[in-house]
């Protein structure tokens, strides 16, 4: 079986990256998939010294640079990019910025995301804020496809974490980030053992998986 090639796009510290790096290289991805390439949109953020660690190569393509033009003209910069690695699959890993569906095109609809929250509830940018000050008792992680509108895609996979009276952001962030980065490579080893089939906004699962 070829490895499946996949692309990763962050604007931040990267530790998704790092989990589906490390699950290419000896967790539930290898042999089947690898990290080709990291774009980054920020200068000095935490990813690219994670790819650089692992010896993954990577580029800053910085976002802030064609805030005047058309989202397209940063995402054709990223096609080339991906394109000249081969990239299949392109994960956005805490990307804090929208793809155009001029990308996700590119990629056949083969870019997914990560939200930490139960979508469709708290989207955006302050999810663990927004849990805390609705009061609701359980929030989670969600990995969907990517469509064109923020954190709204299909679902490929949720998973629940209780939210507890005495909680801060950092204390139910890191409760959820522990998920995010065993959900994330699941949802890329179905994709690649062709587990996914998509019928409008629903991801249907072939077969049972565990976590
Ligand atoms: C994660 O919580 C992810 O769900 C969100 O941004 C955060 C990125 O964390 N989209 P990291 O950079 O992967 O550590």
């Amino acid at each position: 079986m070829t490895e499946l090639k996949i692309g990763a796009i962050a604007s931040g510290s990267g530790s998704n990256l790092e989990s589906i790096i490390k699950s290419c290289k000896t967790g539930i991805l290898k042999n089947k998939a690898s990290v080709e390439i990291l774009i980054c949109n920020k200068i000095g953020a935490f990813c690219m010294e994670r790819a650089k660690n692992h010896n993954i190569p990577y580029e800053l393509i910085e976002s802030n640079k064609y805030l005047h033009l058309p989202r397209e003209d940063y995402d054709k910069k990223m096609i080339e990019v991906f394109r000249k690695y081969s990239c299949e699959l392109i994960v956005l890993v805490g990307y804090m910025r929208l793809v155009s569906g001029m990308f996700i095109e590119a990629f056949n609809g083969n870019v997914m995301n990560i939200h930490p929250a139960l979508l469709p509830s708290f989207k955006g940018m302050h999810a663990h804020r927004d849990v805390l000050d609705y009061g609701v008792k359980v929030s989670g992680c969600t990995v969907h496809f990517v469509d064109n509108q923020s954190d709204h895609g299909p679902i490929i996979i949720q998973k629940c974490v209780p939210v507890y009276d005495t909680d801060n952001e950092d204390t139910l962030g890191s409760r959820v980030l522990e998920w995010e980065h065993k959900i994330f490579p699941k949802a890329i080893e179905l994709f690649c053992n062709k587990r996914l089939q998509i019928k409008e906004r629903l991801v249907i699962i072939d077969g049972e998986f565990d976590l």
